[in-house]
């Protein structure tokens, strides 16, 4: 019974997600992390297909810091009628040896997904991966590039793509945010 159940579960993130054989590509954290530094505006250059955004541009994110030490994340954009849309979420440290490891979840009743920041600035650019393993065998992923303007250098990007392809991820599923017109 808990089989069918974990089948169904996977067929309907499939369809959703990027999926991969076997387990999840070892990725470097970034060594340090400063959550102050991290808060703010980001708004969306890159990720990966996602259903629970598709036909959105214009995504934005504003991180604040909540009194118990959690973010608050405002993921915002504009439908394809115009109309805005937010999702608010929960972004937190579970393990301060490990600060780049961060996990966020939206729906109350949702998991906690993993959120690793592999390389920040703070200041221009965050690369975000996240990997949930089923069992070994299978997995499904995100990423995204996030930027402190909507437009970001093309060497900059090429060079966030090269870093997360020197893990093993296929870059080839980013797909670019339209940031114009918003
Ligand atoms: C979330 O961000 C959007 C866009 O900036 C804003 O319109 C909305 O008021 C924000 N929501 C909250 C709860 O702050
Ligand atoms: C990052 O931002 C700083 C300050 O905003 C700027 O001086 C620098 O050139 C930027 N670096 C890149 C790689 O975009």
């Amino acid at each position: 019974m808990w089989y069918i159940v974990l089948v169904a579960a996977v067929v309907s993130v499939a369809k959703a997600q990027v999926f991969g054989a076997l387990g999840c590509p070892t990725v470097k954290p970034q060594a340090s992390f400063d959550l102050q530094k991290y808060l703010g505006d980001w708004y969306e250059i890159y990720k990966f297909k996602a259903n629970f955004e598709n036909g959105q541009k214009c995504a934005h994110a504003n991180y604040l810091l909540k009194d118990d030490g959690h973010i608050r994340v405002n993921n915002s954009g504009k439908t394809a009628d115009g109309k805005m849309v937010q999702a608010l979420g929960d972004l937190y440290m579970p393990d301060s040896t490990k600060p780049s490891s961060l996990k966020v979840k939206f729906a109350s009743a949702a998991p906690y997904g993993n959120y690793v920041v592999i390389d920040t600035d703070y200041t221009n650019y965050t690369l975000i991966y996240s990997c949930t393993s089923i069992l070994g065998i299978s997995h499904f992923e995100f990423a995204w590039i996030l930027g402190r303007q909507r437009t970001m250098d093309q060497a900059l990007v090429d060079r966030l793509f090269a870093e997360l392809k020197s893990y093993n991820v296929n870059v080839g599923h980013f797909m670019k945010e339209d940031q114009t017109g918003c």
